[in-house]
Protein backbone atom coordinates (compact mmCIF):
# COMPACT_ATOMS: atom_id res chain seq x y z
CA UNK A 1 0.00 0.00 0.00
CA UNK A 2 0.94 4.00 -0.82
CA UNK A 3 2.62 5.15 2.55
CA UNK A 4 1.12 8.58 1.69
CA UNK A 5 -2.35 6.48 1.20
CA UNK A 6 -2.07 4.94 4.63
CA UNK A 7 -0.85 7.77 6.61
CA UNK A 8 -4.02 9.74 4.95
CA UNK A 9 -6.74 6.63 6.38
CA UNK A 10 -4.96 5.89 9.31
CA UNK A 11 -4.69 9.57 10.99
CA UNK A 12 -8.44 10.14 10.25
CA UNK A 13 -8.25 8.49 13.98
CA UNK A 14 -9.59 11.26 16.81
CA UNK A 15 -7.16 12.80 18.87
CA UNK A 16 -8.08 16.08 22.00
CA UNK A 17 -8.65 19.22 19.82
CA UNK A 18 -8.09 17.37 16.92
CA UNK A 19 -3.85 18.05 17.44
CA UNK A 20 -3.38 14.88 15.89
CA UNK A 21 0.16 14.46 17.90
CA UNK A 22 1.60 11.81 15.42
CA UNK A 23 4.92 11.79 13.87
CA UNK A 24 5.87 9.14 11.03
CA UNK A 25 9.83 8.01 10.14
CA UNK A 26 10.36 6.05 6.87
CA UNK A 27 13.72 4.04 6.60
CA UNK A 28 13.15 2.06 3.66
CA UNK A 29 10.31 -0.46 3.69
CA UNK A 30 9.76 0.40 7.67
CA UNK A 31 6.96 2.94 8.73
CA UNK A 32 7.56 4.25 12.30
CA UNK A 33 5.11 5.83 14.11
CA UNK A 34 5.86 8.22 17.43
CA UNK A 35 4.22 11.22 19.66
CA UNK A 36 5.30 14.52 18.44
CA UNK A 37 4.22 17.99 19.76
CA UNK A 38 1.44 19.04 17.85
CA UNK A 39 3.04 22.18 16.28
CA UNK A 40 1.36 25.44 16.99
CA UNK A 41 -0.42 24.38 19.66
CA UNK A 42 0.48 24.32 23.67
CA UNK A 43 -0.20 20.80 24.25
CA UNK A 44 -0.88 20.48 28.03
CA UNK A 45 -0.69 16.68 28.04
CA UNK A 46 3.12 15.46 26.46
CA UNK A 47 3.98 12.14 25.34
CA UNK A 48 3.00 9.80 28.05
CA UNK A 49 -0.18 12.25 29.62
CA UNK A 50 -3.85 10.51 29.25
CA UNK A 51 -5.24 12.59 26.01
CA UNK A 52 -2.18 11.67 24.00
CA UNK A 53 -1.75 7.72 24.81
CA UNK A 54 -5.96 7.79 24.02
CA UNK A 55 -4.54 9.25 20.40
CA UNK A 56 -1.65 6.76 20.14
CA UNK A 57 -4.75 4.12 21.11
CA UNK A 58 -7.01 5.49 18.17
CA UNK A 59 -4.66 5.32 15.69
CA UNK A 60 -3.15 1.96 16.70
CA UNK A 61 -6.91 0.64 15.97
CA UNK A 62 -7.32 2.22 12.49
CA UNK A 63 -3.62 0.89 11.75
CA UNK A 64 -4.47 -2.34 12.72
CA UNK A 65 -7.88 -2.48 10.76
CA UNK A 66 -5.62 -1.07 7.47
CA UNK A 67 -3.06 -3.44 7.86
CA UNK A 68 -5.08 -6.67 9.16
CA UNK A 69 -3.50 -6.77 12.31
CA UNK A 70 0.29 -6.18 11.02
CA UNK A 71 1.63 -3.70 13.54
CA UNK A 72 4.09 -3.52 15.95
CA UNK A 73 3.38 -1.93 19.34
CA UNK A 74 5.91 -0.54 22.02
CA UNK A 75 4.88 0.71 25.16
CA UNK A 76 7.20 1.71 28.15
CA UNK A 77 5.98 4.71 29.81
CA UNK A 78 9.48 5.01 32.48
CA UNK A 79 10.85 6.63 28.58
CA UNK A 80 8.93 10.04 28.76
CA UNK A 81 10.73 11.07 25.07
CA UNK A 82 9.40 8.56 23.11
CA UNK A 83 7.25 6.44 25.64
CA UNK A 84 5.44 4.87 22.79
CA UNK A 85 5.69 3.68 19.26
CA UNK A 86 4.46 1.80 16.09
CA UNK A 87 6.06 -0.05 13.28
CA UNK A 88 4.41 -1.04 10.06
CA UNK A 89 5.76 -2.46 6.71
CA UNK A 90 3.40 -0.49 4.07
CA UNK A 91 4.65 -2.42 1.52
CA UNK A 92 3.42 -6.00 2.87
CA UNK A 93 0.43 -4.08 3.44
CA UNK A 94 -2.66 -5.26 1.00
CA UNK A 95 -4.97 -1.89 -0.57
CA UNK A 96 -8.06 -1.84 2.34
CA UNK A 97 -11.60 -2.54 0.97
CA UNK A 98 -13.79 0.06 -0.31
CA UNK A 99 -15.99 -0.62 2.94
CA UNK A 100 -13.08 -0.57 5.43
CA UNK A 101 -12.14 2.99 4.22
CA UNK A 102 -15.66 4.49 3.76
CA UNK A 103 -16.18 3.10 7.53
CA UNK A 104 -12.62 4.87 8.71
CA UNK A 105 -13.54 8.40 6.77
CA UNK A 106 -17.13 8.20 7.80
CA UNK A 107 -16.25 8.29 11.74
CA UNK A 108 -16.54 12.07 13.06
CA UNK A 109 -17.64 14.25 16.11
CA UNK A 110 -21.20 15.68 16.17
CA UNK A 111 -21.96 18.16 18.92
CA UNK A 112 -25.33 19.18 17.67
CA UNK A 113 -28.29 18.12 19.79
CA UNK A 114 -29.48 14.43 18.94
CA UNK A 115 -33.22 13.03 18.93
CA UNK A 116 -34.45 12.17 22.37
CA UNK A 117 -35.61 8.94 20.59
CA UNK A 118 -33.71 6.11 22.06
CA UNK A 119 -31.74 4.11 19.51
CA UNK A 120 -32.66 0.76 20.44
CA UNK A 121 -30.00 -1.91 20.37
CA UNK A 122 -26.71 -0.37 20.07
CA UNK A 123 -23.92 -2.24 17.72
CA UNK A 124 -21.42 -4.96 19.45
CA UNK A 125 -17.90 -3.93 20.54
CA UNK A 126 -15.38 -5.77 22.04
CA UNK A 127 -13.85 -3.80 24.52
CA UNK A 128 -9.82 -4.64 24.92
CA UNK A 129 -8.12 -5.98 27.92
CA UNK A 130 -8.40 -3.79 31.13
CA UNK A 131 -11.39 -1.84 29.38
CA UNK A 132 -14.84 -1.59 30.15
CA UNK A 133 -17.96 -0.46 28.53
CA UNK A 134 -20.62 0.95 30.43
CA UNK A 135 -23.90 2.15 28.67
CA UNK A 136 -26.56 4.53 30.58
CA UNK A 137 -29.86 4.96 29.19
CA UNK A 138 -31.94 5.78 32.31
CA UNK A 139 -32.03 9.06 32.96
CA UNK A 140 -31.58 9.26 36.67
CA UNK A 141 -28.17 7.88 35.97
CA UNK A 142 -27.63 10.26 32.86
CA UNK A 143 -28.72 13.17 35.12
CA UNK A 144 -25.59 12.24 37.30
CA UNK A 145 -23.30 12.11 34.64
CA UNK A 146 -24.19 15.76 33.46
CA UNK A 147 -23.61 17.35 36.97
CA UNK A 148 -20.59 15.29 37.28
CA UNK A 149 -19.25 17.21 33.83
CA UNK A 150 -20.82 20.58 34.40
CA UNK A 151 -18.51 20.35 37.99
CA UNK A 152 -15.70 19.71 35.71
CA UNK A 153 -16.42 21.88 32.48
CA UNK A 154 -16.88 24.95 35.31
CA UNK A 155 -13.45 24.04 36.71
CA UNK A 156 -12.11 23.52 32.97
CA UNK A 157 -13.44 27.40 32.33
CA UNK A 158 -11.05 28.70 35.56
CA UNK A 159 -8.07 27.10 34.56
CA UNK A 160 -5.90 29.55 32.18
CA UNK A 161 -3.58 26.69 31.00
CA UNK A 162 -6.59 24.76 29.46
CA UNK A 163 -7.76 28.04 28.09
CA UNK A 164 -4.93 28.36 26.36
CA UNK A 165 -5.23 25.12 25.09
CA UNK A 166 -8.34 25.74 23.84
CA UNK A 167 -7.37 28.99 22.04
CA UNK A 168 -4.77 27.71 20.38
CA UNK A 169 -6.74 24.81 18.63
CA UNK A 170 -9.38 27.07 17.76
CA UNK A 171 -9.17 27.41 14.29
CA UNK A 172 -11.11 30.67 12.64
CA UNK A 173 -11.04 31.31 9.37
CA UNK A 174 -10.48 29.60 5.84
CA UNK A 175 -6.91 29.93 5.89
CA UNK A 176 -6.28 28.26 9.39
CA UNK A 177 -9.02 25.73 8.52
CA UNK A 178 -7.43 24.78 5.03
CA UNK A 179 -3.96 24.18 7.52
CA UNK A 180 -6.39 20.45 8.71
CA UNK A 181 -5.13 20.91 12.13
CA UNK A 182 -7.19 21.87 14.98
CA UNK A 183 -10.79 22.63 16.03
CA UNK A 184 -12.58 24.19 13.22
CA UNK A 185 -14.52 27.06 15.01
CA UNK A 186 -17.64 25.62 12.49
CA UNK A 187 -17.34 22.24 14.19
CA UNK A 188 -19.22 23.69 17.51
CA UNK A 189 -22.53 24.05 18.34
CA UNK A 190 -22.50 27.86 18.68
CA UNK A 191 -25.49 30.47 19.42
CA UNK A 192 -25.53 32.78 17.33
CA UNK A 193 -22.89 35.39 18.22
CA UNK A 194 -21.20 32.85 19.54
CA UNK A 195 -18.17 32.88 17.47
CA UNK A 196 -17.54 36.85 18.37
CA UNK A 197 -18.16 36.11 22.12
CA UNK A 198 -15.40 33.12 21.82
CA UNK A 199 -13.41 35.56 19.67
CA UNK A 200 -13.86 38.42 22.79
CA UNK A 201 -12.49 35.95 25.75
CA UNK A 202 -9.62 34.97 24.47
CA UNK A 203 -7.29 37.07 26.48
CA UNK A 204 -7.22 35.09 29.54
CA UNK A 205 -7.72 38.60 31.41
CA UNK A 206 -11.25 38.88 30.11
CA UNK A 207 -12.55 35.41 30.73
CA UNK A 208 -11.21 36.01 34.14
CA UNK A 209 -13.55 38.55 34.69
CA UNK A 210 -16.16 37.14 33.28
CA UNK A 211 -15.91 34.10 35.67
CA UNK A 212 -15.90 36.22 38.45
CA UNK A 213 -19.07 37.56 37.12
CA UNK A 214 -20.68 33.62 36.83
CA UNK A 215 -19.89 33.14 33.12
CA UNK A 216 -18.54 29.86 33.74
CA UNK A 217 -21.54 28.67 35.57
CA UNK A 218 -23.66 29.32 32.40
CA UNK A 219 -21.09 28.31 30.07
CA UNK A 220 -20.77 24.75 31.90
CA UNK A 221 -24.56 24.37 31.70
CA UNK A 222 -24.00 25.32 27.77
CA UNK A 223 -21.76 22.91 27.64
CA UNK A 224 -23.30 19.74 28.98
CA UNK A 225 -27.50 20.43 28.37
CA UNK A 226 -27.20 18.25 26.03
CA UNK A 227 -25.78 15.08 27.84
CA UNK A 228 -28.74 15.23 30.19
CA UNK A 229 -31.01 15.68 27.34
CA UNK A 230 -29.19 12.47 25.58
CA UNK A 231 -30.85 9.10 24.76
CA UNK A 232 -27.74 7.51 25.60
CA UNK A 233 -24.43 7.83 27.36
CA UNK A 234 -21.62 5.31 26.88
CA UNK A 235 -18.47 5.39 29.21
CA UNK A 236 -15.12 3.80 28.72
CA UNK A 237 -13.45 2.59 32.16
CA UNK A 238 -10.52 1.25 33.34
CA UNK A 239 -7.35 2.03 35.44
CA UNK A 240 -4.63 4.56 34.92
CA UNK A 241 -2.06 2.34 33.89
CA UNK A 242 -0.46 3.43 30.36
CA UNK A 243 -1.58 0.00 28.50
CA UNK A 244 -4.95 0.67 29.71
CA UNK A 245 -5.20 3.76 28.68
CA UNK A 246 -3.81 2.77 25.25
CA UNK A 247 -6.41 0.37 25.35
CA UNK A 248 -9.08 2.54 25.73
CA UNK A 249 -7.75 4.54 23.43
CA UNK A 250 -8.53 1.34 20.93
CA UNK A 251 -11.86 0.44 22.30
CA UNK A 252 -12.88 3.89 22.00
CA UNK A 253 -11.89 4.27 18.33
CA UNK A 254 -13.73 0.63 17.13
CA UNK A 255 -16.96 1.48 19.54
CA UNK A 256 -16.97 5.18 17.44
CA UNK A 257 -16.50 3.48 14.47
CA UNK A 258 -19.56 0.98 15.27
CA UNK A 259 -21.88 3.25 16.43
CA UNK A 260 -21.35 5.78 13.37
CA UNK A 261 -21.34 2.72 11.16
CA UNK A 262 -24.91 2.24 12.74
CA UNK A 263 -26.12 5.15 11.74
CA UNK A 264 -25.60 7.12 15.52
CA UNK A 265 -23.78 9.97 16.13
CA UNK A 266 -21.21 10.47 18.51
CA UNK A 267 -20.06 13.14 20.88
CA UNK A 268 -17.43 12.60 23.71
CA UNK A 269 -16.67 14.42 26.68
CA UNK A 270 -13.15 14.67 28.39
CA UNK A 271 -13.57 16.80 31.04
CA UNK A 272 -14.27 14.40 33.69
CA UNK A 273 -11.21 12.98 33.08
CA UNK A 274 -8.96 15.14 32.23
CA UNK A 275 -9.75 17.58 35.26
CA UNK A 276 -9.42 14.13 37.57
CA UNK A 277 -6.19 13.51 36.00
CA UNK A 278 -5.26 17.71 36.93
CA UNK A 279 -6.67 17.26 40.38
CA UNK A 280 -4.34 14.22 41.07
CA UNK A 281 -1.94 15.43 39.82
CA UNK A 282 -1.79 18.73 41.89
CA UNK A 283 -2.25 20.90 38.32
CA UNK A 284 -5.50 22.50 39.81
CA UNK A 285 -5.74 25.98 40.35
CA UNK A 286 -6.44 26.68 44.13
CA UNK A 287 -10.04 26.50 45.02
CA UNK A 288 -10.92 23.69 42.01
CA UNK A 289 -9.81 20.57 43.87
CA UNK A 290 -13.45 19.94 45.73
CA UNK A 291 -15.75 20.26 43.29
CA UNK A 292 -13.53 18.13 40.70
CA UNK A 293 -13.23 15.54 43.23
CA UNK A 294 -17.29 16.05 43.80
CA UNK A 295 -17.79 15.04 39.74
CA UNK A 296 -15.47 12.37 39.92
CA UNK A 297 -17.17 10.93 43.30
CA UNK A 298 -20.63 11.32 41.07
CA UNK A 299 -19.40 9.85 38.49
CA UNK A 300 -18.28 6.94 39.91
CA UNK A 301 -21.30 6.53 41.25
CA UNK A 302 -23.38 6.67 38.38
CA UNK A 303 -20.73 4.03 36.70
CA UNK A 304 -20.56 1.80 39.36
CA UNK A 305 -16.61 2.39 39.29
CA UNK A 306 -14.54 -0.40 41.29
CA UNK A 307 -11.91 0.87 43.17
CA UNK A 308 -8.64 2.23 41.27
CA UNK A 309 -11.31 2.56 38.08
CA UNK A 310 -11.71 5.99 36.27
CA UNK A 311 -13.48 7.02 32.87
CA UNK A 312 -11.45 7.45 29.96
CA UNK A 313 -14.46 8.90 28.15
CA UNK A 314 -17.41 9.74 27.83
CA UNK A 315 -19.93 9.58 25.15
CA UNK A 316 -23.49 11.28 23.80
CA UNK A 317 -24.56 9.08 21.26
CA UNK A 318 -28.03 9.32 19.37
CA UNK A 319 -29.59 9.99 16.21
CA UNK A 320 -28.41 12.83 14.28
CA UNK A 321 -30.61 16.40 13.99
CA UNK A 322 -27.94 18.13 12.17
CA UNK A 323 -25.15 16.81 9.77
CA UNK A 324 -21.44 18.02 11.68
CA UNK A 325 -18.95 19.93 9.78
CA UNK A 326 -16.28 17.34 9.31
CA UNK A 327 -12.72 18.07 10.85
CA UNK A 328 -10.41 18.03 8.29
CA UNK A 329 -6.28 16.52 9.02
CA UNK A 330 -2.76 17.73 7.91
CA UNK A 331 -1.73 16.70 4.49
CA UNK A 332 -0.08 12.83 4.64
CA UNK A 333 3.29 14.43 3.77
CA UNK A 334 3.38 16.40 7.08
CA UNK A 335 3.01 13.73 9.35
CA UNK A 336 6.64 12.19 8.07
CA UNK A 337 9.58 13.59 9.33
CA UNK A 338 11.98 15.31 7.32
CA UNK A 339 14.59 13.25 6.18
CA UNK A 340 11.86 9.92 5.91
CA UNK A 341 13.21 8.46 2.73
CA UNK A 342 10.09 7.05 0.80
C1 LIG B 1 -8.73 12.32 24.00
C2 LIG B 1 -9.85 13.04 23.31
C3 LIG B 1 -10.58 14.01 24.01
C4 LIG B 1 -11.64 14.68 23.40
N1 LIG B 1 -12.39 15.55 24.13
C5 LIG B 1 -13.46 16.16 23.58
C6 LIG B 1 -14.32 16.98 24.36
O1 LIG B 1 -14.18 17.11 25.58
N2 LIG B 1 -15.35 17.61 23.71
C7 LIG B 1 -15.55 17.48 22.37
O2 LIG B 1 -16.49 18.08 21.85
N3 LIG B 1 -14.76 16.69 21.62
C8 LIG B 1 -13.73 16.02 22.19
N4 LIG B 1 -12.94 15.18 21.43
C9 LIG B 1 -13.20 15.02 20.00
C10 LIG B 1 -12.10 15.68 19.16
O3 LIG B 1 -12.13 17.08 19.31
C11 LIG B 1 -12.29 15.26 17.71
O4 LIG B 1 -12.15 13.87 17.62
C12 LIG B 1 -11.30 15.93 16.79
O5 LIG B 1 -11.54 17.31 16.75
C13 LIG B 1 -11.37 15.37 15.37
O6 LIG B 1 -12.68 15.47 14.86
P1 LIG B 1 -13.47 14.20 14.30
O7 LIG B 1 -13.74 13.30 15.50
O8 LIG B 1 -14.74 14.76 13.75
O9 LIG B 1 -12.62 13.53 13.29
C14 LIG B 1 -11.93 14.43 22.04
C15 LIG B 1 -11.21 13.44 21.34
C16 LIG B 1 -10.21 12.73 21.97
C17 LIG B 1 -9.48 11.64 21.22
Amino acid sequence: MDTLELLRLATRAPSADNSQPWAFTQHGNALTCRYAHPGNFRDPFGASGHASLLAAGTLHENLDLITDGQVESRLDSRHEDIPWQLNIRPAGVSIPSPELCRKIESRHTNRHPFDKRAPGQLPDCQASPGVRIVTCTESARIHALGDALQLCSRARFNQPELHEWLFTSLRWNDEEIAAGDGLDINTLHLPPGGQHFMRWIKPWHRMEMLNRLGIDRIMSIADTVMVRQAPVVIALCGSNEAQDIWNAGRTLQRLWLALNDAGLAVHPYYAVTDLGNRRRAGRLLPGWEASVLRGEEICAEALGLAQGEQVHMLLRAGFARHAAVRAKRRPPQRFLSPGSGR
